[in-house]
């Protein structure tokens, strides 16, 4: 089968296109025929593995899964012994950052998974997207408590994160605030966000709402810079580590004090997680922001893409 493949870390250069051995289900394991993958900021992670850290998961020297590709959309073309829940000819969707394998024509993962059909009437382009940034943002959203009555600032709003977590807040019932760029107002208010602030024309931090919790959802924002727009008992969040690693240190010291807090969560996905972002589609109230596609012979560009950090919402890889 034909795949983006790389074997050593470093700029989108290092993935090219090559043949490989076709993956095979073993027990518990579905084959999945992949129609649509992402490239997004996990797999640009992974492969530049900037953060040193990054090489404890994929390989200290070099890559051991040599093929990205943490989203993927397809069709369940074979199963091992013994699974349950999908069977041959199911449309399904899913994450997986410890197999990965999605930029390639079939990857295999375990039935019980991270692993869902996909709703009715969504393609396989847009039900590629439905995982990476939306669990990293339901995981905060969780884990800073969120309530119906709070108020909640994003600042980054329109990554594969930002633009999940909006929708996702929104589901909650929570009073949101989003910080985009211009180009981005009008879509991000047509997801029926309370507030844009254009941050190329105005300065978020002279708002006058006080917030529950601020979800910096693309790391450019600092919890000294945001702490006078939370209320007492706010909390921080970031996607990034912040300078020096900063925001590591306050989510370990703030919560011994009695007032606004860091948090620093490290992500999970389950089945229910993506069981609940499937309902969350079927019933309109998650659609992923596709910004470009490309084909799987492109993957490289879509990499380069990727890293400027400026895609609005997600980019996808068609590999049929
Ligand atoms: N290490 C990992 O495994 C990993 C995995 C996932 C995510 N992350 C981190 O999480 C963050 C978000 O990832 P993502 O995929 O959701 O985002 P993304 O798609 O990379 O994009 C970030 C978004 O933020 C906007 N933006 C850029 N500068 C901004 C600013 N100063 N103020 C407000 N918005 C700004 C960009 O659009 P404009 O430039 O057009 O405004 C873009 O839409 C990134 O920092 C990424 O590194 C890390």
């Amino acid at each position: 089968m034909r795949a983006a493949v790389y074997k050593k870390y470093g700029s989108p250069d290092v993935v090219s296109i090559q043949k490989v051995v076709n993956p095979k289900p073993s027990a518990g394991e579905v084959l999945i025929k992949v129609h649509a993958s992402t490239v997004n900021r996990t797999d640009t992670g992974f492969r530049s593995a900037k953060y040193f850290l990054s090489r404890l998961f994929s390989g200290l020297l070099r890559p051991k899964i040599p093929v990205l590709g943490c989203e993927f959309a397809g069709e369940v073309v074979a199963a091992g012994q013994g699974v349950r829940y999908h069977k041959v000819g199911d449309r399904v969707f899913g994450y997986d950052d410890s197999g990965f394998g999605g930029h390639a024509e079939y990857k295999v993962i375990r039935d019980d998974g991270a692993l869902a059909s996909i709703p009715d009437g969504m393609d396989y382009l847009e039900a590629a997207a439905l995982t990476e940034g939306s669990h990293y943002a339901l995981n905060n959203i969780r884990a800073a408590k969120v309530k119906k009555s709070d108020v909640v600032l994003v600042y980054g709003a329109t990554g594969a994160i930002g633009s999940a977590a909006v929708q996702l807040l929104k589901h909650f019932g929570t009073y949101v605030v989003a910080v985009v760029n211009t180009k981005n107002v009008d879509l991000i208010r047509s997801l029926g966000i309370d507030e844009v602030i254009d941050y190329q024309t105005q300065d978020f931090t002279k708002t006058t709402h006080r917030f529950d919790f601020v979800f910096d959802a693309v790391g450019k924002s600092s919890f000294a810079e945001c702490k006078p727009l939370m209320k007492p008992k706010g909390i921080y969040t970031s996607t990034e580590l912040g300078k020096r690693g900063i925001n590591i240190w306050l989510a370990l010291t703030t919560p011994f004090g009695n007032g606004k807090k860091v948090l620093f969560h490290i992500p999970t996905i389950d089945k229910d997680d993506v069981l609940f972002l499937r309902n969350l589609a079927h019933q309109g109230s998650f659609r992923p922001i596709i910004d470009r596609q490309y084909a799987l012979d492109d993957t490289v560009d879509a990499h380069r893409y990727v890293e400027s950090g400026h895609k609005t919402g997600n980019v996808i890889i068609s590999i049929v």
